[in-house]
């Protein structure tokens, strides 16, 4: 009874905890201004009707979307909880080896073409935008789309203003079709609840001939899966200040933890581990699509599977048709 009792306290504390963060989040984002380089940076906030698509952009401007459908705007305040904790704007080494791998299929695009315009949705700190940049040179014009700003205020330090970057939804993509030669997605679509409308979205705006490449993590297995079941749902109803302390806690355990994305964060900082822990933990909704699910709905897309990494599920690329 007194367990009852306070489970209920408890439950009924998180929905307040929660609240008053999204009202906090919410004043935030109306007094930020927007991110992006050049003049696209100096816009007024856009607010864009609820359910419509955001205003088509070319390669000259910045939305900034305060109005997304009601999922959308709860992954967005969890993401922009997420990375408002992790405030280093140093890059890991294993994300940036990672990335690397994964970008492999996209280097040898760049080697042959004159420009690349590639498009990251879901940019977060805008690794793979930096290791793009950094390894096809200056032939690469890059934009970075994503729903938290927290993660573009990071994407800007490493892009150092030279990039793009747009808040917006992966399922409403705010560019017109056939704008990108290169389209990337990686960790991204799972969390969004709707991942075959975020992937029809990136072939939409790859142009035929072009790459899209996505990453999604593989369902964890046997003992993994149960503990993380555990951990998940008590990172649910404690709230936001406790999931943090929970992170924390996991952190020192992290180096011997399974990792499937191939990042191992030995060296990064508490900050970047307790973030990447507060995505597994608390994840806003997630989805496990399997590589074949994976491989049925982008060929759906009008585009031919290029590769897949056996090494790394689930990584697949496809070339526009
Ligand atoms: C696990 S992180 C991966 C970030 C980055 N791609 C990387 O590999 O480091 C997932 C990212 O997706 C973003 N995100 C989640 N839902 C989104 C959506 N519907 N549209 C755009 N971005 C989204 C989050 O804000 C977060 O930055």
């Amino acid at each position: 009874m007194i367990l009852t009792n306070a489970l209920r306290t408890l439950i009924s504390k998180a929905g307040a905890y929660r609240a008053v963060f999204a009202a906090w989040n919410r004043t935030n984002i109306r007094s930020a201004t927007s991110v992006g380089s050049g003049a696209g940076s100096a816009r007024p906030p856009q607010v864009t009707d609820k359910n419509s698509r955001p205003p088509l952009q070319d390669h000259g401007g910045c939305p900034i979307i305060q109005r997304v459908h009601s999922l959308a705007s709860h992954v967005k305040s969890t993401f922009d909880f997420h990375w408002s904790l992790n405030n280093d704007d140093r890059l890991p080494a294993a994300k940036r080896q990672a990335a690397l791998r994964f970008l492999a299929p996209a280097l040898k695009l760049a080697e042959t073409a004159t420009q690349v315009r590639c498009l990251d949705a879901g940019c977060g700190d805008g690794v793979h935008l930096s290791v793009l940049e950094a390894e096809a040179g200056p032939t690469t014009v890059c934009t970075g789309l994503d729903i938290s700003r927290a993660a573009l205020g990071k994407a800007l330090a490493v892009g150092q203003g030279n990039w793009r970057l747009i808040q917006g939804d992966v399922g409403m993509l705010p560019f017109a079709d056939n704008s990108f030669d290169l389209t990337i997605s990686f960790g991204v679509l799972a969390y969004t609840g709707q991942p075959w409308q975020g992937l029809a979205e990136l072939c939409r705006v790859t142009r035929p001939g072009g790459l899209v490449g996505v990453w999604f993590s593989p369902k964890p297995s046997g003992g993994t899966r149960r503990v993380l079941s555990v951990v998940r749902t008590l990172a649910r109803v404690i709230g936001p200040f406790w999931r943090s302390r929970l992170a924390d806690l996991i952190v020192p355990f992290l180096p011997i933890l399974p990792t499937v994305s191939g990042i191992s964060l030995f060296n990064a900082s508490w900050r970047q581990c307790r973030e990447v822990v507060l995505v597994n933990i608390a994840p806003p909704t997630l989805m496990y699509p399997t590589q074949d699910e994976v491989e049925v709905e982008i060929t759906r897309c009008s585009v031919q599977l290029e590769w897949r990494d056996p090494e790394m599920p689930i990584t697949i690329w496809a070339r526009k048709t």
